[in-house]
């Protein structure tokens, strides 16, 4: 028997400390709004539906969030008057009933899904309300947990707590799960007499106990809870996400000599015995099968790699582009919008963009599709065993046959034929002694000059 879950996540904040015109918890990590890591992770961890909390004017957030799917809900919360308060901006949603009652944070996106299934699982064995907590050297401001016989008896906020309060290491991280069906009695019973005369969601302990419900905290690593309010935050937290994902991505077959210089997305796929060297950047939207090799210094996004396929060093592949098998795309290569067909090579300095590339064909050095007229877009169709010479312009629309071939320098702009050769350049005249000649003249001249 599953239990049904109603995620609240707080988005409210402002985020004045990111310096940015766009909404804090739009900032991405990994390519993706932090916001919509903790949905993904709510998700995961058997969220039935998604209550997103937004502040006043939270129309960008708002208009994020729901794209995200139809188990996201927006409420605005008007003013900011605490945490209880902003959870309450949520009533319609909790009041639809549901087992659980889960409060995340849209700026703490490092949480992971084992961590919240633990606080579930607290409300599934019988507590009524679950804490996540984390030990700290600087429990500054935080939150302070006070626990009484295993049970977590209140939570004090650091300005209104006494100076032995003060003394405990065990912090609040904000997360918290409660059981849904007196969530509302709970909330509502919740006064802002405090020092910062504020609705305190942190009262909901007090408060539960006062109902004769059971409390608990559980302990989870600090490095999760990290909140982000300023763009080095974001960035640290950027770095803890990278060298999670880069563990999992070894530990799932894929060989990095050096780690720490290649970035993933938040969504980037690859197999097995996939070899990505130093200094590699994958956006958005890549899949790569196995037995790849991805050199040094590529930069990929929005790409399709089949299986024993071969990139860089130093390739661009921009979106829409799909490497069949055992293609390859070489050093200096920008290749956009092109499925290149299985065993072939564009090995060197090319741009190809908006092209097919068929089975076996070669690309040659310095070839160059001309797909953009200032106003519009065209398509080259390169054929299965062509090859193309070294500094072949493609005006495109164009296409060149299977089998076909064009001359190196050549500008092609007629659809060349199968099994044709295409030369599209002046004619070669030697003019035999007429180098030596002008060498002799030029040194005179220069002579006289002195
Ligand atoms: C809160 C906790 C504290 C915990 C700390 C962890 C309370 C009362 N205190 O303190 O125990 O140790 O987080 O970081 O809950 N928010 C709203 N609307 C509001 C107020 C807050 O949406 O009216 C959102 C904020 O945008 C933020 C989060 O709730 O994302 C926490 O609010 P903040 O004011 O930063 O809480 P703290 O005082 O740090
Ligand atoms: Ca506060």
């Amino acid at each position: 028997m599953s239990r049904t879950c109603l995620t609240v996540i707080l988005a409210a904040g402002e985020g004045k400390r990111m310096a940015s015109a766009t909404p804090k918890v739009l900032h991405k990590v990994a390519g993706l709004p932090m916001v919509n890591h903790v949905i993904n992770t709510a998700r995961l961890a058997g969220a039935t539906k998604t209550a997103v909390v937004v502040g006043a004017g939270g129309d960008m957030v708002r208009e994020a969030v729901e794209r995200a799917g139809a188990d996201i809900s927006t409420h605005e919360q008007r003013e900011r008057l605490g945490t209880a308060h902003a959870v309450l901006a949520a009533r319609e949603a909790i009041a639809e009933g549901f087992d659980d009652v889960l409060v995340l944070y849209g700026d703490v996106p490092l949480i992971q899904v084992e961590t919240v299934q633990k606080a579930r699982d607290g409300l599934a064995s019988g507590a009524d309300l679950l804490v996540l907590g984390f030990r700290t050297n600087d429990s500054h401001g935080y939150g302070r947990l006070l626990e009484e016989n295993g049970e977590l008896v209140a939570i004090r906020e650091h300005k209104d707590a006494t100076e032995e309060e003060r003394t405990v290491d065990y912090c609040n991280s904000g997360i918290i799960a409660m059981r849904g069906d007196r969530c509302l009695e709970v909330l509502d019973a919740i006064g802002n007499d405090n020092a910062q005369k504020e609705f305190y969601l942190t009262d909901s302990v007090e408060v539960s106990r006062a109902k004769s419900m059971r409390c608990f905290a559980v302990e989870v690593p600090e490095e999760e809870t990290l909140g982000v309010n300023d763009r080095s935050q974001l960035s640290e937290v950027e770095t803890i996400w990278q060298s999670r994902k880069r563990h999992a991505m070894m530990l799932g077959g894929v060989a990095l000599a050096a780690p720490e210089t290649v970035y993933f997305s938040h969504d980037t796929a690859i197999g097995r015995d996939v070899t990505v060297e130093p200094n590699v950047w994958f956006g958005p939207n890549v899949e790569i099968a196995d037995n790849v090799e991805i050199r040094a210094f590529s930069h990929l996004e929005g790409v399709k790699i089949a299986s024993g396929a071969y990139v860089g060093p130093f390739a661009r592949l921009r979106p829409g582009t799909e490497l069949a098998e055992k293609s390859k795309v070489g050093n200096f290569c920008e290749v956009k919008a092109t499925k290149v067909g299985e065993g072939a090579k564009i090995n060197h300095l090319a741009y190809v963009g908006d092209a097919t590339v068929g089975e076996k064909a070669n690309v040659g050095a310095g070839t160059i599709t001309c797909n953009y007229d200032g106003f519009a877009k065209h398509k080259t169709n390169i054929g299965p065993g062509a090859f193309i010479g070294s500094n072949t312009a493609l005006v495109a629309p164009v296409s060149v046959g299977e089998n076909a071939n064009t001359a190196a320098g050549s500008v092609i702009h007629q659809d060349i034929e199968a099994d044709a050769l295409g030369i599209a350049r002046a004619h070669q005249v030697n003019k035999p002694g007429l180098a030596k000649r002008l060498r002799e003249k030029f040194r005179k001249l220069k002579e006289q000059r002195g």
